[in-house]
């Protein structure tokens, strides 16, 4: 198939990409190579994909209508897989600006752009933080989400929102799948499971933030590539739904997924866990609740599992031990 990936040189899209590529599929990538954090690992990641037969990478900000038309035209793409997007709960609280553009604006132009070209099924990345102050656990697709937090987690309510309407309106299939805490190999350096481990292994102190009393749903990178391209082939029919708890919309060729690992661990243990696969003890600087942060986060994956057969099992002490050995890799002391 034709697929086009957005945010190929992001941690998602590339993992995503290059298995694409593996089974044979002709891949589109676009990236705006956003300077949000260290670009040397951008730039990595999209040389793997550009020595793929089979890829086509652009470099360019989907936020721009002119691009997305110029892409979609030349791309020609069966399947659309949107991951580009500003992410980070915490740089959300100092530039709420680029979430508009890069998560409302690009995903309104791809929107906008698939009514003159329809794609067989697009595919748009949300976030567990949709489910905002939500406390009913695990957390299920058809749970009202009404209380974001923070702007990252409203502008993804807003794309899931956006896409809900352009599905009515134009028939065209869409799923939003909400992730939950992705870690693995070529991760993202803001993240914790990143910050954990380079800090451990230059001996210097972690910030744990509400002194350590979070829980995270962690999953792991291969897994959420694996239920994305079983989700790929699972296109939304209206009057069809995979289960009792299925998303589908009564009105909508749309669908909302969890994917997640659908158990939950404690951030201490998940330390614990880097301390082991690092062989270095972590120096913990316990911190107060961050502002606009929840404490807990775990999918209910019920919904996952009926569409695909699939759900994500990746402990943490093996995705751990793959990350450490990455990271000492790619970063050599
Ligand atoms: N990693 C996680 O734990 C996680 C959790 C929940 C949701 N998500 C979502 O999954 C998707 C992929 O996340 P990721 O972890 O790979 O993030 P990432 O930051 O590594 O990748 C996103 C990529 O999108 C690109 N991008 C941003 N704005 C763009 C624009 N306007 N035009 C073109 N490219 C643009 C960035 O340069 C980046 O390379 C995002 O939509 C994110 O919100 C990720």
């Amino acid at each position: 198939m034709q697929i086009l990936v957005t945010g190929s040189a992001g941690f998602i899209g590339f993992h995503l990409a290059r298995r694409l590529l593996q089974e044979g599929h002709a891949v589109t990538g676009v990236d705006s190579f956003v300077p949000y954090y260290d670009l040397r690992l951008k730039e990595a990641r999209h040389a793997l994909l550009d020595a793929e037969p089979g890829y086509r990478g652009h470099r360019a900000d989907l936020a721009d209508p002119a691009v997305v038309e110029r892409i979609l035209a030349e791309a020609q793409p069966e399947v659309v897989v949107h991951l580009a997007a500003q992410a980070g709960v915490r740089y959300a609280l100092e530039h709420p600006d680029s979430y508009i553009a890069s998560n409302i604006q690009a995903t309104f132009n791809i929107l906008d752009g698939l009514k003159r070209r329809p794609a067989k099924h697009l595919l748009i990345a949300s976030t567990s933080s949709a489910y905002g102050a939500n406390e009913t656990m695990p957390f299920r697709e058809q749970d009202p989400a009404v209380t974001p937090l923070n702007i990252y987690s409203a502008s993804k309510l807003a794309t899931e929102h956006m896409a809900h309407a352009y599905a009515h309106l134009w028939k065209q299939p869409i799923t939003a799948f909400r992730f939950f805490t992705v870690y693995g190999p070529w991760g993202r350096p803001d993240m914790a499971f990143f910050k954990f481990t380079r800090a451990i292994l230059q001996g210097e102190p972690i910030d744990v933030y509400n002194h350590g009393q979070m829980e995270r749903d962690f999953t792991y990178i291969d897994d959420i590539v694996e239920a994305i391209r079983r989700l790929i082939a699972t296109v939304p029919v209206p009057g069809s739904p995979a289960c009792a708890s299925d998303s589908l919309s009564p009105v909508a060729p749309y669908r909302l997924v969890n994917i997640g690992n659908g158990q939950p661990v404690q951030l201490l243990d998940f330390i614990a866990a880097i301390e082991r696969a690092a062989g270095r003890a972590a120096i913990r600087n316990l911190m107060p609740m961050q502002p606009g942060d929840v404490t807990r986060t775990w999918a209910d994956t019920t919904l996952l599992q009926a569409l695909t057969g699939f759900a994500p099992a990746t402990t943490v002490e093996e995705g751990i031990a793959a990350f450490v050995a990455w990271y000492r890799d790619f970063y050599p002391a």
